[in-house]
């Protein structure tokens, strides 16, 4: 059921990926959630950002431990080419197959680099014209992500982005950014996406590390409680609103020097090292419809069933009209 050119391109059995989820003082999508998506049919990311090399050769040999399926690594391209190359021969030399590529530098030849690994490659992008260039580097598929996404984020929504991005590229084209159910799912399939990313869904499940408190501050908060800062990483991030975040607006208004913004960060880093409950957790505008605490396996067979529900009552309705 659902079969689609993603299923094939990834040999998973679900068209649904887990967007890879960094932290601020560790990967969400460690081992173990990557593993109960992969398990549960999906495709698990692990994000590997700022980690060393024995770190991530570890979560690699933890997430094989934990399944057979499946998973992929999720990359940015920001030292140099030569640092990138190292990177990627670590990852392929680990048997890693399936590589996302999230904000990176476009000088460093990403794609052809992990491509001579013999590695499939989704770059994440914001626009169509991302998308075009990227297909032409030799990408296998990409990541159309609208701004109501969580995480680094583009100025177009998920709506207008995907159908653009479909237009625009031969290849595959998942869709990402604002979906948490069956009816997102439906309808990125209806705009002409072969499947689908989601990222803030899965920090809010029963197996993401972070701690409870942060997830449920995300399963109360409303679309609206969601901005965009350049807080945590320097770039546009999607992310519930915190006294940091206000902070932050607040210095940047009044013109605060790139120093004074510096030691803010340096700051916040601190604090939430002492307590990651203060952490500003990167998190989309789907969160205005995330209620209750799942595992990853109930969010993606929901999903499954859901969506064959919404389908043949689609079916019913255009049958209704017909008599
Ligand atoms: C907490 C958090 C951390 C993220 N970290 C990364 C990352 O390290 N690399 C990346 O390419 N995308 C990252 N993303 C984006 C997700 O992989 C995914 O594309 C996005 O969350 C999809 O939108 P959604 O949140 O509306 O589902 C992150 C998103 C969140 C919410």
């Amino acid at each position: 059921m659902f079969h689609t050119s993603l299923n094939k391109l990834l040999g998973i059995r679900y068209p649904i990926i887990q967007g890879a989820l960094g932290g601020s003082t560790r990967p969400v999508s460690d081992a173990t959630l990557v593993s109960c998506v992969s398990n549960a049919g999906g495709l698990g990311i692990l994000a590997i950002w700022n980690q060393s090399n024995s770190r991530i050769l570890k979560e690699i040999d933890r997430v094989r431990v934990l399944t057979d399926k499946p998973f992929g690594v999720n990359v940015a391209a920001i030292h140099s080419s030569y640092d990138f190359s190292k990177k990627v021969k670590v990852l392929a030399e680990a048997g890693i197959r399936i590589v996302t590529t999230g904000r990176g530098d476009p000088n460093i030849p990403a794609i052809s680099i992990l491509k001579d690994h013999g590695i499939k490659v989704l770059p994440v992008v914001a626009t169509a014209r991302q998308a075009m260039s990227v297909e032409k580097k030799g990408a296998d598929a990409v990541v159309a992500s609208g701004c109501e996404a969580g995480g680094h984020v583009g100025m177009i929504t998920t709506l207008t982005l995907v159908p653009q991005v479909v237009d625009a590229v031969e290849i595959p084209v998942v869709a990402a950014g604002g979906i948490g159910d069956a009816r997102g799912f439906v309808a990125a399939l209806a705009l002409g996406a072969c499947g689908i990313q989601m990222g803030t869904r899965f920090v809010a499940t029963r197996e993401s590390i972070l701690p409870l408190p942060l997830k449920e501050k995300i399963l109360r908060a409303s679309a609206d409680d969601t901005v965009v800062t350049t807080m945590r990483t320097g770039w546009p991030t999607r992310a519930l609103k915190s006294r940091f975040t206000e902070e932050w607006d607040k210095l940047n208004k009044r013109g605060a020097s790139p120093r004074e913004l510096r030691d803010f960060r340096r700051m916040v880093l601190k604090k939430v090292r002492e307590d990651i409950e203060e952490d500003t957790i990167g998190a989309g505008q789907v969160c205005g419809m995330l209620n209750d605490l799942k595992s990853a396996k109930d969010i993606i067979c929901e999903i499954i069933e859901s969506a064959c529900t919404i389908i043949s009552g689609l079916e019913k309705t255009k049958s209704n009209n017909e008599l």
